[in-house]
């Protein structure tokens, strides 16, 4: 696979292994971190989820980010491209690229709608809207803002607008440098959140609730039956916290110089979302258990409870909140790029569009499938897709959520660790893991789970998920 260094070169690659950290660490962190891992934590009753999520995060998450990487530095293609060249054209194979664009479609049609919640929460804090305001009229601002069909609309509109301008126009770089700087900034406005949480808040109802295992809760749901759900949505969690299973990582893999060494970069990516997720997890439980509320707060949880520590800060408080919101909606929109990114790409190498085409196509249709989620609190309030654990009835946007962490996402996952482990050249991968002093020990360890592991586990479990909740019952 080896081709020309001036090949490669312009194509484009990363200035170095550190901003390839960055760069990957800004696909991976996010709303995931932030938004998704304490509301979910919540909703799954804490301890046990989030235990068997560290667990996906270390057996699952880590060998398939080294996997995609891998693949995407030996091929220095999307992820269409990637499987199509080294399966020597294999339709089958091609297809889980596919599967990989289709995914990308889907989450960012709903991560924008999220990522304009952070936008209304930034606007808030800088016309001071929650000024005087106490515990409840704070909380019921989030259901006033969802249910504004014209303000989501607006939100999701300006967060499209922006994600797709700037993968037009090629800022990419300049904005990756930003990562550098906006990435710590983020990381301290947490940090200050959270030791703010753990001086003033409820520290050991928040280190219990989150560490404390209880593990009926991660199998059986609230009238006693087995789901897998839970586990599920913990090893879903993983794949979409690490930005896995549908060739972000493949496609950022491909710009990676080679001499450096991709276990550790890896290891990096994975140890700093994982510490972003614990952080903010964290905090929020601290002020959410001082302030007497419950964690099942589904998807509002970050934005209700975030907001009540800031205004008891006062004048501080507002400041930082401002900040904090802004640097959210940065996050976002580097994650929000790397999912373009991997559809603009596809169009780009496989329909043969220029840039500006290939992003309009992929990004207008991505804007068009969003407005469903951005309508599904209001006027589409009626319509229901998929059920949750206990068989009530979830609202679009999450059942999209659902649809892309619990299947499409593992399912890519599944066929990308099966296609290295069973099918991809043996002294390529070997070579690509071992190229910057890689370890053989690791190596070996690596190849092993990416084998007989971390298949296996994914393929497990969404047997049982599908078996139970689309309803097949062969278990039964
Ligand atoms: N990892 C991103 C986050 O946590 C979301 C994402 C998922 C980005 C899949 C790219 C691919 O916010």
């Amino acid at each position: 696979m080896s081709q020309p260094r001036g090949e490669i070169e312009k194509r484009g690659l990363w200035s170095s292994g550190l901003m390839f950290i960055l760069a990957a660490a800004g696909s991976a962190i996010g709303l995931g971190n932030v938004w998704r891992f304490p509301y979910i934590t919540g909703t799954y009753g804490g301890g046990a989820f989030v235990i068997f999520y560290l667990g996906c995060v270390l057996v699952v998450g880590y060998p398939l980010l080294v996997t995609e990487v891998v693949i995407g530095r030996s091929a220095r293609k999307n992820p269409v491209g990637a499987f199509k060249t080294l399966s020597r054209e294999n339709k089958f194979w091609t297809l889980v690229g596919f599967l990989g664009i289709l995914s990308g479609f889907v989450i960012l049609s709903y991560y924008s709608v999220i990522a304009g919640w952070t936008l209304d929460y930034f606007v808030k804090f800088v016309t001071n809207d929650f000024a005087g305001k106490g515990r409840d009229e704070i909380i019921s601002a989030f259901n006033q803002m969802i249910s504004d069909p014209a303000r989501q609309l607006t939100w999701h509109s300006i967060f499209m607008g922006a994600t797709i301008g700037i993968v037009i126009f090629g800022i990419k770089e300049g904005l990756e440098r930003w990562i550098e700087i906006l990435m710590p900034l983020l990381f301290l406005s947490l940090l200050i959140l959270l030791v703010y949480g753990l001086v003033r808040g409820d520290a050991v109802g928040a280190l219990r609730f989150l560490f404390e295992p209880d593990w009926k809760k991660l199998v059986l749901t609230k009238s006693g039956e087995f789901t897998p759900r839970p586990m599920m949505e913990a090893m879903g969690q993983a794949f979409f916290s690490l930005s896995l299973g549908m060739g972000a990582m493949i496609t950022y893999g491909s710009y990676l110089g080679d001499e450096v060494r991709i276990s550790r970069a890896s290891a990096m990516i994975v140890f700093l979302d994982t510490l972003i997720a614990l952080v903010a997890g964290i905090a929020i439980y601290t002020i959410l258990f001082a302030n007497k509320l419950a964690p099942a707060q589904g998807p509002g949880l970050t934005f209700k409870v975030l907001p009540l520590a800031f205004v008891q800060m006062g004048g501080v408080g507002r400041v930082l909140a401002i900040c904090f919101f802004l640097l959210l909606a940065f996050a976002a929109l580097t994650s929000a790029i790397s999912l373009l990114e991997v559809v603009t790409a596809f169009f780009i190498d496989d329909l043969k569009l220029s840039r500006r085409w290939a992003t309009l196509l992929g990004g207008v249709g991505i804007y068009l499938l969003g407005i469903f989620s951005a309508l599904s609190y209001n006027l589409l309030k009626g319509v229901h897709i998929f059920r949750d654990k206990d068989g009530n009835p979830m609202p679009v946007l999450d059942s999209l959520d659902l649809l892309a962490t619990n299947y499409l996402l593992p399912i890519g996952g599944f066929f990308i660790a099966f296609f290295l482990g069973w099918f991809m050249d043996k002294v390529e991968k070997k070579r690509q893991f071992l190229e910057g002093k890689g370890s053989e020990r690791l190596y070996k360890i690596w190849h092993f789970l990416i084998r007989y592991i971390t298949p296996v586990l994914v393929f497990i479990l969404l047997v049982f998920e599908i078996d139970k909740h689309l309803g097949l019952g062969i278990f039964e």
